[in-house]
């Protein structure tokens, strides 16, 4: 059996040739919308229902911990990392931001004297910790040992990396991972230099290794 609103189609066609373009049209207006809602994905039509509902504020954590030295306590959203805390509500800039995926280094800090990738850490995780970042590693106007041999190596190019990489230089040394060129190469491997200074880097790393200065 035919549904009602097609046999209507049909007689008006009979009925009323001279209509025969507006009725076709409407027709097909009708048909095209009811296959498109038909078809559209739910996911969809549910988004305008969601977008209505307006998200209840996370509560503010209270954090505490050491940086560079002095004690910082603050309130913050148990979502961030340290990567932005740092960068974005401490303003510490000199930790980049790179991959934000623990793969380029370019983040490397140091937490409790061990090198610690930030964008992989939640804040909320370092309560009491003691944190270093690039910018407390000079003392006041003279450059820490490591930050001196890189320039004096020329281990940079655009210098996006280097903070990171000073940082994980300062541990592969501390940690007594810099005896041979080969072992800092593979200790270094985990920060990522799209210049390509790496023999330059390992340079550094030797040579402040070698000189047994106490860093
Ligand atoms: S930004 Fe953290 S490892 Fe790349
Ligand atoms: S100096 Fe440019 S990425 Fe390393």
């Amino acid at each position: 059996m035919r549904p009602p609103f097609l046999v209507n189609y049909i007689k008006s066609m009979y009925m009323n040739p001279c209509h025969f373009d507006d009725a076709r049209r409407g027709f097909l207006k009708k048909s095209v919308s009811l296959a498109a809602l038909y078809l559209t994905p739910s996911i969809l039509v549910k988004t305008f229902a969601a977008d209505a509902i307006v998200p209840t504020p996370i509560a503010k954590e209270k954090l505490q911990f050491i940086l560079n030295g002095k004690p910082v306590a603050l309130e913050i959203d148990a979502r961030t990392t340290m990567l932005n805390l740092l960068r974005e509500h401490i303003g510490y800039t000199g930790t980049k931001k790179g991959c934000e995926m623990g793969q380029c280094g370019a983040c490397t800090i140091h937490v409790n004297g061990k090198r610690l990738k930030s964008c992989t850490q939640l804040a909320l995780n370092h309560q009491n910790n003691k944190i270093t970042t690039i910018e407390g590693l000079a003392n006041g106007d003279q450059l820490h040992p490591m930050q001196a041999a890189f320039l004096k190596h020329d281990a940079f190019q655009c210098g996006y990396c280097t903070s990171g990489q000073i940082m994980s230089a300062v541990a592969c040394v501390r940690e007594g991972n810099a005896k041979t060129r080969a072992s800092i190469q593979a200790y270094m491997d985990t920060n990522i230099c799209r210049c390509g200074a790496y023999q330059n880097i390992v340079d550094a790393i030797e040579e402040v290794a070698k000189s047994g200065a106490k860093i």
